[in-house]
């Protein structure tokens, strides 16, 4: 078996310029294929709120259904590094919240954690326990109302703060940091100054690596975004292959000899 990729290979990848590869998962079959199609980090982010559980966004995810969803996704995975979002509500009220949030999410199965925003402080206490810690910046979906919806960020005047702000989470001891709808340039600038790998979702080709949304690379969900890659149309696939089953029974086709005992 190819060797668990820890959060040290994960940023060492930088280093070597070798262009790192993460989606999300939130169930051991997918998370099985995934680790099995070689994704160097699998993420049990909280958009597990829209593409799963039906919510309207990310803020209603709670805790306890992100440990629900990581155990799950944790039984399907051998060797990516195996990264879970801290929700809305576990860690911005203050560093000992964070930490133990982040620490239910290890004792899950999680090999680190994923938090969005200028959580610098809790960042740091995090890290301090032990626990590699992703950034998350730019467009960041759990501060969706203060953004006033799904819009780009980063552009004119706020290019100069998205920056500061990477480079404090840097010093604060993130691992790597999700970039999510930003201009390509800004991407671009924040990959050359930081040290550590940045992953885009929205961001351009120059960033160290990128990440999408499991459901938008199968073609599964009914929406159609700018910034995701459709490599198969799984809501026609798996809607044929449901109508072929439905079909079979009402016309006694299924089961067959061969299924049967
Ligand atoms: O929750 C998630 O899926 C994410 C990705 C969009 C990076 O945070």
């Amino acid at each position: 078996m190819a060797e668990r990729i820890t959060a040290p290979a994960f940023v060492a990848k930088k280093a070597k310029g070798e262009r790192i590869v993460m989606i999300t998962a939130y169930d051991a079959t997918f998370a099985e294929i995934a680790d099995e199609a070689g994704f160097d980090a699998i993420l049990v982010g909280d958009s597990l709120g829209n593409v799963v559980l039906g919510y309207p966004s990310t803020i209603p995810v709670t805790l306890g259904e992100m440990v629900h969803h990581l155990r799950a996704a944790r039984a399907g995975v051998r060797r990516s590094l195996l990264i879970a979002d801290l929700p809305f509500g576990s860690y911005q009220a203050g560093v000992n919240a964070a930490v133990e949030s982040a620490v239910a999410l290890m004792k899950a199965g999680a090999d680190a954690v994923k938090l969005e925003g200028n959580y610098f402080d809790e960042i740091a206490a995090i890290n301090k326990a032990g626990i590699p810690v992703m950034g998350h910046f730019g467009f960041t979906p759990q501060s969706v109302h203060q953004f006033g919806g799904h819009k780009v960020q980063g552009r004119g005047d706020q290019a100069e703060s998205i920056i500061t702000a990477t480079k404090q989470a840097e010093m604060a001891g993130i691992f790597g940091l999700v970039l999510e709808l930003i201009p390509a340039e800004l991407a671009k600038r924040i990959t050359q100054e930081l040290s550590v790998p940045t992953i885009g979702i929205g961001a351009g080709i120059e960033c160290d690596g990128q990440v999408q949304v499991i459901t938008d690379v199968l073609g599964l969900g009914p929406m159609k975004y700018k910034h995701a890659g459709k490599f198969m149309d799984g809501r026609s696939l798996v809607t044929n292959a449901l109508t072929a089953y439905r079909d079979a029974v009402v016309n006694a086709e299924f089961p067959t000899e061969q299924n049967s005992f």
